[in-house]
């Protein structure tokens, strides 16, 4: 039987498992893949805690399958699926779990895999490179602004300050001393985090930036919003609408549509998006793979790459 990485219960790692299961069968607006490769993101880990996404509800089934991205070559697509057909090469969120040999796409949220991407790269696409274009997007800056990103080393980090270059902004990017390599080899403006960060911003930018892409929330998310000039250009990812909300800025709104897929796939073609995928591991090891995203200071991309990634 295919396998499958799940968690058994709501808690911490001991609650996960590599397990067989049953192939899934697609149901209307669904796309049956053979996954090549699997994005790790925080929201996997946060998901075994019992964290929802705003607007999800109902009990969940366990076990749970783990994950929310997948590249793969589609094997059959449920009732009502056009513009897939099997053997196609695809990416896209997953409905219910990615960390597997077989996993559903959601039709609409799934694009096909340009020959030039790897699976291994387009599989980071949906969740931390889509979130990045929609926030970037968002803040609607024109060329020559300063963006402030916070968190710019991990996974949507360097994908925003990526694509925010490609649009001719400058980027100041917040990330700890060993990413500073990283941070310039993006374009991006390295400022260490810690203690001073805030104030060597100000020596930086003295009348403020004209955006912050926040991707850690609490604190820092506090002292960016001082620095921007104005709070209707403060965005998060990585903190709740209401603590946004409460400093005058807002959260990343989602598009979450293969248009978006398409976008973030060409600019990787293109050469202005590298997804730094950093580590990968088989599925075998995906515990080791979620526990690095876990520590919170992931580098670029965790991947688990199943089956044969090309
Ligand atoms: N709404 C959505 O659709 C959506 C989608 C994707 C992600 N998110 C959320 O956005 C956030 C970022 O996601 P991600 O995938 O980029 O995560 P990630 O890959 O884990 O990167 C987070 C980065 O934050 C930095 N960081 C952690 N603690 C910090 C602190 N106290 N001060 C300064 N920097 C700190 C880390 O860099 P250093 O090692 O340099 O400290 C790390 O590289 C997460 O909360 C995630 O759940 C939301």
């Amino acid at each position: 039987m295919p396998k499958a990485y799940v968690f058994t219960r709501y808690g911490g790692p001991e609650t996960e498992a590599l397990v067989e299961l049953d192939r899934p069968r697609p149901g209307p607006g669904e796309v049956l893949v053979a996954v090549r490769a699997a994005g790790v993101n925080p929201v996997d880990w946060k998901q075994r805690t019992g964290f929802r996404r705003p607007g999800e509800s109902g009990e969940r089934a366990f076990p749970v399958v783990l994950g929310n991205e997948a590249a793969g070559v589609v094997e059959e697509t449920g009732e009502g699926v056009t513009g897939f057909a099997p053997g196609d090469e695809v990416f896209g969120n997953t409905v219910a779990g990615g960390y597997a040999e077989y996993a559903l796409l959601a039709a609409g949220i799934t694009a096909h895999k340009p020959a030039e991407l790897s699976f291994t790269d387009a599989a980071t696409l949906p969740v931390a490179a889509a979130t990045a274009y929609d926030g970037v997007h968002q803040l609607g800056l024109p060329a020559g602004a300063t963006l402030l990103v916070t968190g710019a080393g991990g996974g949507v980090g360097v994908a925003a300050a990526q694509i925010a270059r490609a649009l001719g902004l400058r980027v100041l990017g917040v990330a700890s001393d060993g990413k500073k390599d990283l941070l310039e080899s993006l374009g991006a403006v390295h400022v260490p985090s810690g203690d001073g960060w805030a104030d060597a911003v100000r020596l930086t930018a003295p009348d403020g930036v004209d955006g912050v892409y926040d991707l850690v929330g609490g604190e820092v998310l506090h002292a960016a919003a001082g620095l921007v000039r104005d709070r209707a250009r403060l965005i998060t990812a990585g903190a709740s609408p209401e603590d946004v909300e409460r400093l005058g800025g807002a959260r990343v709104g989602r598009a979450r549509d293969a248009a978006v897929l398409r976008a973030v796939a060409d600019l990787v073609v293109r050469g202005d998006l590298n997804p730094h995928v950093t580590l990968t591991f088989p599925l075998e090891r995906a515990a080791e793979a979620l526990h690095e995203v876990e520590t919170g200071h992931a580098r670029g991309k965790v991947v688990l790459e199943i089956g044969s990634p090309a």
